[in-house]
């Protein structure tokens, strides 16, 4: 009888676990299900307007990991903040300001969280927790209607950079 008991035990908690893995594969699918993209001639294009709220996607361009968030509508806007269709997005580049670690996304904290140093972004990428001197860097874009052209230096870029809210990548 104790057998059994342990036996139903072990198969209700394997099933509860299995169920729990099947929801992180889940959310990390989503995760790196990447947005429709187009790469040419060093340039990568993608288009924003499948993109969810909260849920960021990772694109690579010329070798680096590129992070699109559609930023969540609680967090305060930013300066760094770029509009699309009306939405706040967050474009950076993929790799911690202070040794270069790929920060992971945590959607309930609405953090990007490096794991080397404990160094913690926000959701426009700014630093909320040291030793990242400075907030992830936004790679070089144009904006072409719902869609952004990564490798081009369009105005928005040019404007942030000029206003110091990035380092040129
Ligand atoms: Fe990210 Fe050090 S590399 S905190």
């Amino acid at each position: 009888m104790s057998d059994r008991r342990q036996f139903i035990t072990g198969a209700g908690l394997a099933a509860f676990t299995g169920l729990g893995a099947l929801g992180v594969l889940y959310g990390a699918k989503r995760s790196w299900d990447p947005l429709p993209s187009v790469a040419a001639a060093g340039f990568t294009t993608i288009d924003v307007s499948a993109a969810e709220e909260n849920i960021p996607y990772t694109e690579m361009w010329r070798g680096k990991p590129i992070f699109v968030l559609k930023r969540p509508k609680q967090d305060k806007p930013n300066d760094r903040d770029i509009v699309i269709n009306g939405a706040r997005f967050m474009i950076t580049v993929g790799l911690c300001t202070h040794l270069g670690c790929i920060p992971a996304y945590d959607g309930a904290q609405r953090k990007f969280l490096c794991a080397c140093h404990g160094g913690e972004f926000d959701s426009a990428g700014e630093v909320v927790k040291a030793p990242p001197p400075r907030g992830l860097d936004i790679p070089p874009f144009k904006m072409d209607g719902s869609k952004l052209v990564l490798g081009e230096e369009g105005p928005e870029y040019k404007k942030l950079l000029a206003a110091g809210l990035t380092n040129k990548v």
